[in-house]
């Protein structure tokens, strides 16, 4: 059964190959003072740098750059852009970039006018703005997170060895994105197929739990379908539009709030994910693929009816004379050989991680219990001793 919710998400998408051309339009509705965020420089290369700067000198905007966001954004980059944005009394944010670039840019817009300690509100006390937020535009170049249609923030406090999300109400959301698939032609290999394991994961996080009929759950069975297809073609063939179109327009779905409606959700996976991440400073989509597989086979027995119909609706398991168990375990066998197929990391060794991190790790791990089963701390370490 369905639990009581309530849908809302006012974040306005413009999709396909001339969506910038709606960019514009957007800018008409804010004040002249915009803060353009990015990261390393991917979007000089590109050139889209050149095309977004044209368009905001044509709407006569005055350009505060702030580049250099890198990937897991800092706390200490958060409180250098809340200033920035702050003595340039910053109408709008434009993020140019990927999750890391939009998260940040969310971060910031709640923080310039903030009074209090922003890592200790935010991101430990988890509480809710309570000052002005400036509005957020988003312009995606790397698919994954969802973060173009979501809350999410997620900031790493490396001194704490601590990576956390704080999921913000719609106040927060990108009022806009703009989002071309051309745009993710030129992500590197490595990084295009950890955002195309980030989307897998969310989509999981939220459909391995409870055991009524739900129609969030079908809608979760066609995005993993949509994403297994796209993903083969475009790890052959990266600049496949049809592919790379569907995959990104799967990850907005994947975690733009839709499928988590009228249900529990896990995200333990993201939680151990994160904990690697504050320690190693990895890929996202990396530390959640090195950390799934040893989870799930945790969780299988608490969620068996689950995973065999994962295996049997998603993967085309024939479920003729097989147990659930059967069929969960053949399930996870598709989900690893199709990991193994993208080029997914599977080991934690891999991403640098040692023996002494373990016990940091666990303790910087949040037990949730949304899912099949609340680990112990105890079985968070057995799952990265598994993961190596
Ligand atoms: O910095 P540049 O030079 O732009 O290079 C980036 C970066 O090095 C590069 N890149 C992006 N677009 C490119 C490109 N390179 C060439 N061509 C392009 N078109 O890709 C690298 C990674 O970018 P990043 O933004 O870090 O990747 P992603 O989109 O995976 O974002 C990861 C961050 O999002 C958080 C993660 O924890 C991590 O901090 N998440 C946010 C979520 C949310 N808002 O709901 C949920 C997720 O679970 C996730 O936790
Ligand atoms: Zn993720």
């Amino acid at each position: 059964m369905l639990g009581d919710f309530t849908y809302s998400n006012p974040t306005r998408l413009h999709f396909g190959k001339n969506s910038l051309g709606s960019l514009a339009q957007e800018l008409k509705n804010y004040g002249p003072n915009i803060l353009l965020t990015y990261g390393g420089g991917s979007i000089k290369k590109s050139g889209l740098y050149d095309d977004i700067v044209k368009i905001l000198k044509a709407e006569g905007k005055n350009i505060t750059e702030l580049p250099g966001v890198m990937a897991n954004p800092t706390i200490e980059k958060l409180r250098e852009g809340a200033k920035l944005a702050k003595d340039n009394s910053i109408d709008l944010i434009l993020a140019v970039g990927g999750g890391s670039v939009c998260d940040y840019s969310k971060a910031v817009s709640v923080s310039a006018y903030c009074d209090e300690d922003v890592w200790d509100k935010y991101f430990l006390r988890m509480e809710e703005p309570t000052c002005k937020i400036i509005p957020v535009g988003c312009i995606l170049t790397m698919v994954g997170t969802g973060s173009e249609m979501n809350g999410g923030s997620v900031i790493t406090n490396h001194e704490q060895h601590l990576k956390i999300g704080h999921v913000f109400g719609d106040n927060v959301f990108p009022k806009f994105s703009i989002l071309n698939p051309e745009y993710t032609f030129t992500v590197p290999q490595y990084q295009m197929v950890a955002g195309f394991y980030d989307i897998m994961c969310h989509i999981l996080e939220q459909y391995l739990s409870g055991t009524d009929d739900n129609t969030t759950d079908y809608i979760a069975e066609g995005l993993m379908k949509s994403l297994i297809t796209s993903s083969r073609i475009a790890v052959k063939n990266p600049k496949d539009y049809e592919a790379r179109s569907n995959i990104m327009w799967t990850a907005t779905w994947a975690l733009n709030t839709l499928i988590a409606k009228g249900k529990t959700t896990d995200w333990e996976v993201h939680m151990i994910g994160q904990s690697v991440g504050a320690y190693t400073n990895a890929t996202h989509g990396m530390t959640l693929s090195a950390v799934s597989l040893a989870y799930y086979r945790h969780i299988l027995d608490a969620g068996l009816k689950r995973f065999a119909r994962f295996a049997v609706n998603v993967w085309g398991v024939n479920p003729e004379g097989r147990t659930d168990r059967e069929l969960a375990e053949l399930g996870l066998k598709a989900l690893e050989s199709w990991m193994r197929e993208i080029g997914v990391v599977l080991s934690l060794r891999e991403l640098g991680v040692t023996e002494d991190m373990y016990e940091g790790i666990a303790d910087g791990t949040f037990l949730l219990g949304g899912g099949y089963k609340k680990l112990t701390r105890e079985e968070v370490i057995e799952i990265l001793k598994e993961s190596m």
